[in-house]
């Protein structure tokens, strides 16, 4: 199918409504765009949401990543060429942050909801070279411009894990794609009134015309837990229904991280050489395991992560057509613990960095569904025996924008006769957001293998409220975080120097109302007295004088990226160009080196730097750096934590984005224990 024909669908699909993934930064399919609309909708994957969500991929340094060329995943590339993945540790707590438009939750007896709901979020990494199926080959790139990567025409296209359009960005690989082309779709499935044009995975009741977007299976993108296998691992899902955790739909025990899902496949594997397109087709084919076994060349080949079940917990209640909170009113979150790398499932790739004791990590993307449905039919025990056919005297129990007759039962027909605005391919209807690439690392010696670690990360990007929207301001993420003095807290922070917003601004205004340098983000992180000032407290004042004083004078410090060259001198820094390259270390810093880290973004890694780097530090941040490469480590010392009845408050803002009654960038660290 033509491009062309393939962007206008997808925008007219993406005019509605929404899931946004805010921390980590949802791309909703952006890149690095200069406009509050998303060029291309179609880039990676389908999220049917608004084109003006999302979030830029993050830059490295003060300046936009330029180059082009392949982004290999080898520990010198894997996170070159100027954008930034941030890094963390296995092991450690990452709050999941997103807003949906519909709401989600409740309780059918004293709370009753509005629809039916479950939020679903997965990851998946590089695959390693033990992966012979092509379709189940990982190799993630965030891109270096918004198109949308080729998929293979035919069986003779298909290239490994992915050799072609190295500019672009890749999530599944291009033989996922041609299979779920040439798979038979489910024909047990309930399509309403809907007729997807033809009789593959590419056609959905959601998407009958079998739109592409990426290299994602349309099929598998609307149902969860799939029936075949997928290169996505389930973290958790998030349901109005627990009940089905473990019965009828059993999503712990149908999911991949437990279950084998089968595919009809070759009996060689790679089967991308020596096989002609119409042998491909057939096999492909069949989801009919005995049909599948019957031709001699094929095999029903299953597969599965072999890791823990996703978490299945009932999903917090969030208001209809309200982009925002849940009720608490805190936003809505999922707390994932992120896997250890020995705990990942065995396909994926540890890439080690050069050098003795090196990280070893791997490069991962999250993807959250959003999935809705109504009550006007039973989602349960609706199939395909109730797909609209008025010549067999099926008649679907819902259909296109019907005209109802409400009359009272007496009275004749057509008294009363209203419309409703049904969509049958969006009743019933699931939306996606993808981050961009993020790393998990080992952690470093001396950060022992228990110790609790939590991410403390920034969300948002330029603008107002009006402006961001349906993005959002800058915050920290968590913005409130209650620890004790065994806790590590991993400060770390990513952001673009495109994000400036302008036009096509679609359904929104244009604009990037800010400080500093238009279309950058930057953040930094320096302590106040308490979360009602606006002034910061230098780190070292006086203890007596404040109420509960700055925690980088009552924490250990310390670098997680070691200084360029080695060495700590004036113009030093992290390693900006390689931090792959260099070795998993800790280096504790004095209170005055890691203030001035967390103030300058970077730039300033120690005092000599500051006495001496030119140019010298701008203090709108301009020339500091977008992301904060590695990230620093603070934990707060034995004997500065308070109690449960009287917690230490250890206050931060960040002082370039604070301004106050526009916006606030401000947090608090709750030490007790
Ligand atoms: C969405 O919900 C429907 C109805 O319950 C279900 O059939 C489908 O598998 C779900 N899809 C996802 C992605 O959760
Ligand atoms: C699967 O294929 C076999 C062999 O062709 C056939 O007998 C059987 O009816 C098929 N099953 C389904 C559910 O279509
Ligand atoms: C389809 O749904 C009907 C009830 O609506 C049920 O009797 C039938 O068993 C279902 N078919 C399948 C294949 O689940
Ligand atoms: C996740 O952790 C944050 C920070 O501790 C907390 O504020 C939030 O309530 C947690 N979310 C859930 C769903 O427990
Ligand atoms: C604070 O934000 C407002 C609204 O975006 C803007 O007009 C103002 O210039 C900002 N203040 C500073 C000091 O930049
Ligand atoms: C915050 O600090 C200011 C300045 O010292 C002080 O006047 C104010 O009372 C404090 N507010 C709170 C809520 O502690
Ligand atoms: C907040 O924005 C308004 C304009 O919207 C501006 O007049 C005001 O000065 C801003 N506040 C600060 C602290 O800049």
């Amino acid at each position: 199918m033509g491009p062309g024909r393939v962007l206008l669908l997808g925008t007219l699909f993406g005019a509605l409504a929404d899931v946004y993934l805010h921390h980590p930064r949802g791309s909703n399919n952006r890149l690095n765009e200069q406009s509050a609309n998303r060029n291309n909708a179609n880039r990676l994957f389908d999220s049917q949401n608004n084109n003006r969500g999302g979030y830029n991929v993050g830059d490295k340094t003060d300046q936009a990543f330029t180059g082009t060329g392949v982004e290999t995943g080898s520990p010198t590339h894997a996170n070159d060429r100027g954008q930034y993945a941030l890094a963390f540790y296995e092991g450690s707590r990452l709050v999941v942050e997103w807003t949906n438009q519909h709401g989600c939750g409740g309780n059918e007896k004293t709370d009753p909801y509005k629809l039916n709901c479950n939020i679903v979020i997965q990851y998946t990494c590089d695959s390693d070279d033990t992966v012979r199926d092509p379709a189940m080959q990982v190799l993630l790139r965030d891109g270096r411009n918004t198109g949308t990567p080729d998929d293979a025409g035919n069986v003779g296209d298909i290239t490994g894990k992915m050799a072609q359009n190295a500019d672009k960005g890749h999530h599944e690989s291009e033989a996922y794609y041609y299979e779920c082309t040439r798979r038979e779709r489910n024909k047990g499935l309930f399509l309403a009134d809907q007729k997807p044009q033809q009789d593959a995975a590419r056609f959905t009741r959601q998407n009958p015309n079998g739109n592409r977007n990426g290299l994602e299976c349309p099929e598998e993108r609307d149902y969860w837990p799939y029936w075949g296998p997928t290169p996505w691992i389930d973290i958790a899902v998030l349901t109005d229904t627990v009940e089905d955790c473990d019965r009828f739909f059993n999503y712990r025990g149908n999911s991949q991280n437990k279950a084998l899902k089968g595919k009809c496949a070759f009996k060689n594997p790679d089967y991308t050489t020596g096989v002609n397109e119409n042998t491909a087709a057939r096999v492909l084919k069949s989801i009919n395991r005995t049909l599948c076994e019957s031709y001699p060349e094929a095999t029903w080949a299953t597969f599965t992560h072999n890791v823990d079940a996703p978490v299945c917990v009932a999903a917090d209640w969030s208001r209809v057509n309200h982009l925002g909170n849940g009720r608490s009113p805190q936003p809505l979150t999922f707390n994932w613990t992120l896997p250890r790398l020995s705990a990942l499932p065995s396909w994926v790739q540890e890439y080690s960095a050069a050098g003795a004791g090196a990280a070893r990590y791997a490069r991962c993307v999250l993807r959250l569904r959003y999935n809705i449905s109504t009550d006007d039919y039973d989602p349960r025990n609706t199939n395909a025996s109730q797909n609209d056919n008025p010549q067999n005297g099926v008649v679907s129990p819902v259909t296109n924008n019907p005209t109802i007759n409400v009359s009272p039962k007496n009275a004749f027909n057509g008294l009363l006769a209203l419309k409703l605005a049904i969509n049958t391919n969006q009743f019933g209807r699931t939306f996606q957001d993808r981050s961009h690439v993020f790393m998990i690392k080992t952690r470093p010696p001396g950060l022992d293998a228990n110790a609790e670690v939590w991410n403390l990360n920034v969300r948002g990007k330029r603008g107002n409220i009006v402006q961001t929207f349906p993005s959002v301001e800058y915050d920290f993420v968590p913005n409130q975080l209650t620890v004790t003095s065994r806790t590590y807290i991993h400060i770390q922070w990513t952001g673009s120097n495109t994000h400036n917003n302008g036009n096509p601004a679609g359904d929104g205004q244009a604009g990037d109302a800010g400080e500093g340098t238009t279309g950058t983000d930057r953040s930094n992180f320096v302590c106040s007295q308490n979360a009602s000032v606006n002034y910061p407290t230098p780190f070292d004042t006086p203890v007596t004088a404040l109420q509960d004083s700055c925690i980088l004078q009552q924490s250990d410090c310390w670098a997680t990226v070691p200084d360029q060259n080695g060495a700590q001198g004036a113009g030093s820094g992290p390693n900006l160009a390689d931090f792959w390259g260099y070795s998993n270390t800790l280096t504790q810093l004095n209170a005055m080196d890691c203030a001035l880290r967390l103030a300058s973004s970077g730039y300033l890694p120690n005092l000599n730097a500051a006495q001496t780097k030119t140019p010298v530090l701008n203090p709108l941040l301009n020339n500091a750096y977008a992301s904060l490469v590695g990230g620093v480590l603070l934990k707060v010392k034995t004997g500065e934590c308070g109690t449960t009845a009287r917690p230490r408050l250890y206050h931060y803002f960040c002082t370039r984005n604070n301004n106050f009654s526009n916006r606030s960038q401000k947090g608090v660290l709750i030490c007790a224990e």
